[in-house]
């Protein structure tokens, strides 16, 4: 008999890796798939500590490739699949927009279409119990002005950037097929996270590891931008909830209800560094700060109102932005191994491409 399982998208992707992570310390009974194209963000090193687990198994694969795709839901059977797989870096997508519309867009339509045809011939109640989750963002919503109230689930859409708008895309179908088609579909809109794994094109890995490198810490703008920073087990944790309590055609926002200026980030990052790592001249890493060009199109502010998830999926952050960041700042200390595997020559052509000019 095949071992019941999920099949999660992206998974070896910064929070898909975390969310395989917890679901195989958490779910025994059901085992996970992990489909993944492996693109320059996806990285079998963050689940080697998995890899043997008979819990856990891998597939290499485009979520545009519907062949593929339908032939792995016809083989593993899931109840449900998770899908993280998607372009995530904003600054890229101002540099490269195509491959965004390409995964986030049609990837996810052709998704979609393989998971509705597998869905559709279940037996019923097995049919009735299935869930696809889509794992979203809240720049879905646009920017905010200070004195506006968080984004609720009724937050009109208004995407600025082609990440965002590409990721409204995919929301827009996947509500459409829940809609038109009655699949079980729930989506998740988070804001930003932080933590493990993170590939350091993100503002805290970067900062995290050019701080070490006694590199420069590039902060976009005047630094005022806010976002609201959420540990990345605690969205794992919000995710799990949503499948097995979530209302099939429901959005869930989830957020740590912690806004931070991006330099106040910083400095809380280089604060934490001059106690476990000062510099070798004793200089304070904060000496390393250097305000470069803005971000074209930059959303001033992201702020998450998560009651609903509280209220109907008994979800709540258990990390404060305090006890997070130290975790990750630990980590990334601790995993020398992991990081010199990412700060390879793409990651380099990266920083060259994005910084060179600013
Ligand atoms: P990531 O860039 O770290 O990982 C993306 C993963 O998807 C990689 O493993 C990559 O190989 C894989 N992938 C890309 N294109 C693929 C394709 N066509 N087929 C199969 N696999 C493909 O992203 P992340 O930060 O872990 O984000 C995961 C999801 O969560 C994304 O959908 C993102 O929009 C959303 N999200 C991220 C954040 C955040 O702060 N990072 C916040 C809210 C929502
Ligand atoms: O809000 C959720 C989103 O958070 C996710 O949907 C995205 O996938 C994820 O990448 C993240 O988007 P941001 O653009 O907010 O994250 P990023 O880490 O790129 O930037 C955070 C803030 O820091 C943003 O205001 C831009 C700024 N920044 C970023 C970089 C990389 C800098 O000031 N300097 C930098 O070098």
């Amino acid at each position: 008999m095949t071992q019941a399982c999920i099949i999660v998208t992206g998974g070896a992707g910064f929070i898909g890796a975390n969310f395989i992570h917890q679901w195989i310390a958490t779910e025994p009974a059901l085992s996970v798939i992990n489909l993944d194209k492996l693109t320059y963000a996806g990285n079998p090193a963050s689940l080697r500590a998995v890899e043997s687990n008979p819990n856990y198994a891998f597939a290499r694969a485009d979520i545009g490739d519907f062949d593929t795709v339908c032939r792995l839901l016809a083989q593993r059977k899931p109840v449900a699949v998770v899908n993280f797989a998607a372009e995530s870096h904003v600054d890229r997508s101002i540099h490269g927009p195509g491959e965004f519309v390409q995964t986030n867009i049609v990837g996810t339509f052709q998704l979609l279409e393989a998971v509705r045809s597998y869905w559709s011939a279940l037996p019923n109640e097995t049919r009735r119990q299935f869930r696809f989750l889509h794992v979203s963002t809240d720049e879905v919503y646009g920017s905010l002005q200070a004195s506006d109230p968080p984004f609720t689930e009724r937050s009109p859409y208004a995407p600025n950037s082609p990440y965002s708008a590409s990721k409204a895309g995919s929301d827009h179908l996947v509500r459409a097929y829940h809609h038109t088609y009655g699949l079980p579909a729930i989506t998740t809109n988070c804001s930003n996270n932080y933590g493990p794994y993170q590939f350091p094109e993100k503002l805290i890995p970067l900062v995290i590891l050019n701080a070490l490198a006694g590199k420069p810490l590039p902060v976009y703008g005047d630094g005022m931008n806010v976002r609201d920073w959420l540990y990345v087990g605690d969205h794992c944790t919000a995710i799990r909830l949503a499948l097995s309590k979530g209302r099939p055609g429901e959005m869930y926002n989830i957020g740590g209800n912690n806004e931070r200026t991006n330099i106040d980030v910083v400095r809380v990052i280089c604060g934490i560094l001059d106690e476990l790592r000062p510099a070798s001249d004793r200089k304070k890493h904060e000496s390393l700060i250097t305000y470069v060009a803005d971000r074209p199109g930059h959303d001033r502010r992201y702020a998450i109102d998560a009651t609903k998830s509280s209220d109907e999926l008994g979800w709540k952050p258990t990390d404060t932005f305090e006890s997070g960041i130290r975790k990750t700042v630990r980590w990334y200390l601790d995993n020398p191994d992991w990081v010199q595997g990412v700060v390879s020559g793409e990651y380099r052509k990266w920083v060259e491409t994005n910084y060179s000019r600013r």
